[in-house]
């Protein structure tokens, strides 16, 4: 007892995590805990468990663990063995684990705790292959024998980045938990979860399980990301992966710390050393995997909605766009074009004319793009529905415990769920995307529904009674069953039951949906580390609300941390009807969106540019005409993130991560290193606030030509926003590439480059761009295209160098006139010293 009450309340890891249970003194002591009732005002009655807030129920300083009984050296590491003498009150805990851990770069550490008897799921992304110990760790890892734990510290400063020895851990099969101390309260990541950019640690559950809702705080949402971006004292970063796609809790809590407490497959664990934060997302990346390079059409404006109801309706609103002279790159449909809502069927009344409309927006150099769900209607007459006909001969669908398909409810009504766990899936889905691709030639596809989503809990027959249905702990999922709104957890696929596999649905079927001719484009609904080489993403069914303005920075700012550059929320909002003014308001921001697309629900008003008053209207093509001068910048990011692992999105403090004051920012953000965008997130406004990191700061809008200039020692400014503006400014140092705006990236790209330098001080300024056809794949690793780099000094450029120039030019014209140059090995070279 008196060691319980030396334990301070921040400290406490909860014993009794169990939801609907309120945890009484003899529950708890039946589990060897400490009961103590929590200080703080709310708590006066027994604290119902799995409720944000102290615990009441929490481990005592000897409860039971593992300890490490024997260790040995491996070329990587070492390789320990841990026992477990007690049992925990979790059935079938593995008593005796193996735990490697591997020092396979010099920032990045392994750590990989296994059953060593018996083979457990474990997550089929493919990570790098060390072989060989790294050389001089920028880490030191402690080992506590008894009871096992992990100390990591950072080598160059003894920051403690890690410390498992702060409660028990857990390995039963399942129920396994592990937890640390944290070095500071400011974590980012953790996704997908509706929040600020900074998590929130004061006792706060972030829960991760896919699930198709409309985006809430404090619920599980449609992706999954076990990762963490974590500060440290003085700037420094690490980060923290958890391969493991069971259902789980990522519990936050102010001491600081985290727990980990997932209900299957192994521990599995990376950390990132950084030590910015820039290069954390690096290593991490370098792990999960780079992100495609998009399409160059990717990143123009996209223009969608549910209940366009013909494609006569889609295509007034397409020549609408055109006769305002307004941008458009891309036209959607949703689930409106199909067949009484069969995947691979289009309308043949209202939608007849879709072929044709297709056809004309190629001739304008624009792209189709339409939805496909993967519930396949079941219930077609024999014959009449090659899609499910085929897939049963082949068969490829999830099937119930029993080995019959499983059948749940998706718009068509009774639907089954291939299985793309199954490369004969892959096949199959290839060749209905063909079969279409024949009658509509579309451009790229949407993936939604792909949690997987079920309108009914587990199936038509409902889901066995087991522990994979009911487990002896269920982390805080939305609807309190894994079931809830899709398959069972029982189901079987290919690779695995569902119950592991579950969060995998989206990655999987991304996957399979990369198949276009040229670069694939595909936008998923749900997602998972690795997914940003198979797909972009949306944010989900946000609302047409200022609340989901502001909030959907976070969420792109969150998804470029893990590895997701291209991603967007619907700008207007999905449901309900945005004001005019919160529709500009949310163009101008959406114009800063790596993708960016307006989406609207059925039967609400259309809120597309055309639909609103002249003046919100050329508010709103202004915004579109500047991201589309912007966009030699932007695509040149995005081939940073595809090689280097870059955001594109960048939060400030991944530019200043010495300034405090930026840890919290996620109403500003950076396109790359130098862009600063502040947009208006209020109603009534014609200023907004914004920080300035110190430095020089130019307004864009009169950087040419009389270089007008803020000078910020860190502080918050106002600036002017009347409704036909979003604030924009360049960093000192940079030069940025930008062409003459037009209606498509197709005709846009293909005008002359002009450069906007923002010079520092001492009057230098760099930048480069990355230049390809726009439309090949890997035209980066097949040595396709120009890496031009831009240095200015007082305004003169000293220097360019051109990569990957074929043949000797004939002629290099600067201003107009021949300039000397040299051609050696690829590369032509002008002005500074002619090596
Ligand atoms: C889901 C999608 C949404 C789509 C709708 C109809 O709610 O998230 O974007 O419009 O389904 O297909």
């Amino acid at each position: 007892r008196e060691a319980c009450s030396l334990i301070p309340e921040a400290w406490r890891f909860d014993c009794y995590p169990e939801r609907g249970v309120v945890v009484t003194k003899e529950l708890c002591e039946a589990r060897n805990c400490c009961f103590m009732r929590a200080s703080s005002p709310s708590s006066s009655a027994a604290r119902p468990s799995g409720r944000n807030g102290i615990p009441w129920c929490f481990y005592p300083p000897d409860f039971p663990s593992y300890s490490l009984v024997s260790i040995n050296d491996t070329s990587v590491g070492q390789k320990a063995t841990l026992v477990r003498e007690v049992k925990t009150y979790y059935p079938a805990d593995i008593l005796t684990l193996e735990a490697e851990i591997r020092q396979e770069t010099d920032t990045r550490l392994r750590v990989r705790i296994t059953d060593p008897s018996n083979s457990r799921f474990e997550v089929p992304i493919s990570v790098p292959n060390a072989t060989k110990k790294a050389e001089s760790p920028d880490y030191i890892v402690e080992i506590s024998k008894q009871p096992f734990g992990l100390v990591v510290k950072r080598r160059s400063t003894g920051a403690v980045l890690l410390n498992t020895t702060v409660a028990p851990l857990f390995y039963a099969d399942q129920f396994l938990q592990i937890s640390t101390s944290l070095p500071s309260q400011f974590i980012y990541g953790l996704g997908e979860h509706r929040s600020s950019f900074l998590h929130d640690v004061h006792w706060n559950t972030l829960t991760m399980w896919a699930r198709d809702v409309p985006p809430t705080e404090q619920t599980n949402l449609y992706g999954a990301h076990p990762f963490y971006l974590a500060m440290e004292d003085g700037g420094n970063a690490h980060g923290f992966f958890l391969l493991n796609s069971n259902a789980m809790d990522v519990i936050l809590q102010p001491a600081p710390a985290l727990t980990w407490r997932t209900i299957g497959g192994i521990l599995d664990f990376y950390v990132f050393l950084g030590p910015d934060p820039a290069s954390v997302i690096q290593q991490y990346v370098e792990v999960i995997g780079y992100p495609a390079m998009p399409i160059y059409w990717a990143l123009g404006y996209h223009l969608c909605r549910w209940g366009y109801n013909s494609s006569d309706s889609t295509w007034e609103t397409v020549k609408s766009m055109r006769n305002y002279g307004i941008p458009q790159d891309v036209q959607w449909n949703d689930i409106d074009y199909m067949e009484h809502f069969l995947d691979f069927t289009f309308d043949s009344a209202k939608f007849a004319t879709l072929p044709d409309l297709v056809k004309d927006l190629h001739a304008h150099d624009q792209r189709y793009v339409m939805i496909l769900d993967p519930g396949i209607s079941s219930s077609q007459p024999e014959g009449s529905y090659w899609p499910f006909d085929e897939g049963l001969r082949r068969d490829i669908f999830i099937k119930d415990a029993e080995g019959k398909t499983l059948i749940g409810t998706v718009w068509p009504g009774l639907t089954a769920y291939p299985d793309f766990s199954n490369d004969v899936t892959h096949e199959w889905w290839y060749d209905n995307l063909k079969r279409f691709h024949d009658k509509v030639p579309f451009d790229g596809v949407w993936i939604d529904m792909n949690e997987p989503s079920n309108f009914l809990d587990g199936s038509t027959e409902g889901c066995p009674s087991n522990s994979l249905e009911n487990p002896p702990y269920t982390p805080g999922i939305l609807g309190g069953l894994l079931r809830a709104k899709t398959v069972c957890a029982t189901a079987q696929q290919k690779l695995s039951i569902h119950y592991n596999v579950h969060s995998l649905y989206g990655l999987m079927e991304a996957k399979a949906s990369r198949i276009v001719a040229k670069k694939p484009f595909v936008i998923s609904r749900s997602t998972f580390p690795s997914q940003g080489m198979y797909s972009g993403h949306w944010l989900g069914d946000n609302r047409s609300q200022w609340k989901d303005l502001y909030t959907s920075i976070a969420g792109i700012l969150t998804f470029n941390l893990l590895g997701i550059p291209l991603v967007g929320a619907d700008i207007c909002g999905f449901s309900e009807e945005p004001q005019e003014e919160l529709c500009v308001r949310w163009t101008q921001l959406g114009a800063f969106y790596p993708f960016t697309r307006n989406h609207n629900t059925i039967n609400m008003r259309p809120q597309d540019p055309t639909a609103f008053s002249p003046l919100a209207r050329t508010a709103m093509k202004q915004a579109l005409l500047l991201r589309y001068s912007l966009f030699p910048l932007l695509y040149t990011l995005f081939h940073h993130a595809h090689v280097h692992g870059h955001t594109v999105a960048r939060p400030i403090m991944f530019e200043f991560p010495k300034d405090i004051k930026t840890y919290g920012i996620d109403k500003q953000f950076l396109w790359g290193k130098s862009l600063l965008v502040t947009p208006v997130l209020d109603p009534g406004m014609d200023y907004v606030e914004g920080y300035f990191p110190e430095g020089l700061w130019y307004d864009y809008y009169t950087v040419r030509p009389t270089g007008e200039a803020v000078r910020s020692k860190g502080e918050e400014l106002r600036l002017d926003a009347p409704l036909d503006k979003i604030n924009l400014h360049l960093r000192e140092g940079s030069v940025t590439p930008t062409q003459a705006p037009n209606l498509t990236l197709w005709v846009s790209s293909g005008q002359p480059l002009h450069l906007v330098s923002a010079l520092s001080d001492d009057g230098s300024a760099s930048g480069d761009l990355f230049w390809d056809d726009g439309e090949s794949i890997d035209t980066y690793e097949n040595n396709q295209y120009a890496y031009i780099v831009f240095n200015a000094t007082y305004i003169t450029v000293e220097t360019a160098a051109f990569y990957g120039v074929k043949q000797k030019p004939s002629r290099v014209l600067v201003n107009s006139q021949d300039a000397t140059f040299t051609y050696r090995a690829n590369q032509v070279r002008l002005g500074g010293g002619q090596r």
